[in-house]
């Protein structure tokens, strides 16, 4: 069950979200779309951190978002990309209309069945369905340490495998994993917590204790202390499926 609180949480940041949120790697891309195609969607598109790898991939690329704030920040950076309001419960795209449909780090704050509903109407017959998740890696015990501060209730569940495994109307072709680490300076690394949903509906006291008790994990663990740039490992997960 979606909390809406925390998925509209997005609403009211766009460029703290695209300025410490990390990014994809090509590989991810390359999963889901190995061949260029005509038309690409975008789906919970944001500031465009995925979006901006489909550009070469495709002769027309989407970007359905329902934040404003975050649509704006992607109409600045990718202005060749078509940007519109819109939720994966009611894209405003006809049926049949694209090719393939892409959904970084965004498919568990959608109403599973309506929106795989909504995207088998917008796809082409056998069209691509790109799920996408970058995530923490579980042999890096200080980010874990981090999630688990974050979100007590999902760190230790791979909830991307729980939204991923079935979906109405599609085959699961393939699951890739692309490991890669991210250079991120102490400071960013806390900043990034910020933008995440539970730092952003917290209250402020409650917030300050999350931010102090990161800290305290960063201080503590042998490869961060005194560190003021980090080596962050990622997974990301695509999960690639036909529409039936
Ligand atoms: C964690 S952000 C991911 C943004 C972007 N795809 C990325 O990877 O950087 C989740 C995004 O999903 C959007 N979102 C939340 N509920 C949605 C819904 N029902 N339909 C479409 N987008 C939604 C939020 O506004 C937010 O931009």
């Amino acid at each position: 069950m979606v909390e809406e609180a925390l998925a509209r949480s997005f609403d009211g940041i766009g460029e703290e979200y695209d300025r410490f949120r990390p990014g994809f790697p090509r590989q991810a891309a390359d999963a889901v779309l190995p061949e260029s195609v005509g038309a690409v969607l975008d789906l919970g598109a944001g500031t465009g951190k995925f979006t901006e790898l489909l550009i070469d991939r495709a002769a027309r690329v989407i970007a359905v978002e329902p934040s404003a704030m975050m649509r704006e920040v992607l109409r600045r950076k990718l202005p060749e990309v078509d940007g519109a309001p819109g939720t994966a419960e009611d894209i405003p795209l006809e049926s049949s209309s694209v090719d393939a449909v892409c959904v970084a780090q965004a498919f568990h704050w959608f109403d599973r069945d309506a929106a795989s509903a909504e995207i088998a109407r917008v796809l082409v017959s056998g069209g691509t369905l790109g799920l996408i998740w970058n995530r923490a890696d579980p042999a890096c015990a200080w980010d874990l340490a981090c999630h688990r501060i974050a979100h007590p209730a999902v760190a230790d569940v791979d909830d991307t495998a729980a939204s991923a495994d079935e979906l109405p109307g599609f085959e699961l072709v393939a699951h890739t994993e692309v490991r890669w680490t991210e250079q991120i300076t102490r400071a960013d690394y806390l900043r990034r917590w910020g933008t995440v949903s539970s730092f952003l509906v917290a209250p402020a006291e409650e917030r300050a204790a999350l931010f102090a008790a990161l800290e305290a994990v960063l201080d503590g663990a042998e490869e961060t202390r005194d560190r003021e740039v980090l080596d962050l490992p990622h997974l990301t997960d695509v999960y690639r499926y036909r529409r039936a």
